[in-house]
């Protein structure tokens, strides 16, 4: 075992990478183009074809009246949250601690609409009606994020979300969905997007996620939302005079992947499986609820990543490349499931497997 490599490069010389769709190269962006007549007309300035048939195609996909295209999911929900603020008067927004806008931001919510967050649940499992309930303030916008990306994509049971979907209506607090991995959800829920939608005042997806394009966002909302929300998007420098690359690459990717989320879904339920068979690893949630998951372990981020470099150069199969240090000690990492997964030879996978959980173990004895 060569235990000088690092994980990342281990990973990259994998032969069999688990997760994901594929290398974010250049091909992604041709290979969307390829079919792709080149006196097709650019978008200028939010107008035009391009733009506005996906944005009416995405408006009708998720059910709501009207759509924008953002480059990015970090100026549109910033936006929507501003949008709903201002509609109430209220400064205060309330989600959950690890909420995307919290910690991986730089406080752009605050710092540039000066909006108030009111932390809901902690950051064992994702916001309930019980939380809504014992909101102490009065919120303007509550956003939820299915699934909760940084808890391993854990989601609240249907029935939960309808609750705290009448909940907001009936105090009329508005309700936004970041819905970054929302196509990944559905298998679980066996519902549509437009009937999860339903649910929500507004909502963002992204198109670079599941779905695999290059970057980009969609707002959706009534019409008199996503009018406003053209002129925030101007504000925040976000209408480029051409958004098309990142328009017909995620339209391409789009219409490939979303028949392909179950198969995800099912297979990131599989891999699980094996995670968990390690006697010294445990997925969250124990049992995937999408396409992704967190692997948990009490052993050290040096120890898991010089035990997954040595069995990824020995198997050829590629687990993960980063691990991250957990507060409380330990490590964890996250999965997400693509393309990637079902190309792999389950023979080797297994293999693999079994000789992580004794190298694991060999570690611990140590
Ligand atoms: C849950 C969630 N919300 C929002 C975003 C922001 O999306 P973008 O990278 O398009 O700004 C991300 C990106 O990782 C995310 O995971």
């Amino acid at each position: 075992m060569n235990n000088t490599i690092s994980l990342i490069d281990a990973f990259k010389q994998a032969k069999y990478p688990l997760p994901g769709h594929g290398k974010r190269n250049v091909q992604v962006l041709k290979t969307a183009f390829e079919q792709v007549d080149g006196e097709m007309e650019s978008d200028m300035y939010g107008a035009g074809e391009v733009i506005e048939g996906y944005q009416h195609k995405m408006a009708k996909l998720l059910g709501k009246e009207s759509a924008v295209f953002f480059p990015s999911g970090t100026m549109a929900q910033q936006i929507a949250l501003r949008i709903w603020s201002d509609v109430k008067g209220n400064k205060k927004v309330a989600y959950h601690p690890t909420c995307h806008l919290e910690i991986h931001e730089k406080d752009g919510l605050k710092e540039l609409h000066h909006l108030e967050p009111i932390l809901l649940a902690d950051e064992s499992r994702p916001v309930l009606l019980k939380d809504l309930e014992g909101l102490q303030e009065e919120a303007a916008c509550v956003l939820l994020e299915l699934p909760q990306r940084e808890i391993g994509g854990q989601l609240p049971a249907f029935e939960e979300l309808e609750a705290m979907s009448a909940f907001c209506r009936e105090r009329g607090i508005k309700l936004h969905l970041d819905g970054a991995r929302l196509f990944e959800v559905l298998p679980y829920y066996g519902k549509s997007a437009e009937e999860v939608c339903a649910l929500f005042d507004s909502v963002y997806i992204s198109v670079y996620k599941g779905i695999g394009g290059i970057a980009g966002a969609v707002l959706a909302g009534d019409r008199d939302f996503t009018e406003q929300s053209k002129v925030w998007k101007r504000r925040h420098g976000g209408d480029l005079i051409s958004l098309y690359p990142y328009i017909v690459a995620a339209d391409y990717y789009m219409e490939r992947r979303l028949p392909l989320m179950e198969k995800y879904y099912h297979e990131a339920k599989e891999l699980a499986v094996l995670y968990n068979g390690c006697e010294l690893l445990r997925t969250v949630p124990a049992v995937p609820v999408s396409n992704m998951f967190h692997v948990h372990s009490e052993r050290s981020k040096e120890q898991l990543e010089q035990i997954f470099a040595g069995v990824t150069l020995e198997t050829g199969v590629g687990f993960t490349q980063s691990v991250r240090e957990k507060k409380d000690g330990g490590a964890y990492f996250e999965i997400s499931l693509g393309d990637r997964y079902g190309e792999a030879p389950r023979p080797i996978v297994a293999e693999a497997f079994r000789l992580l959980d004794q190298r694991l173990k060999a570690a611990e004895a140590v």
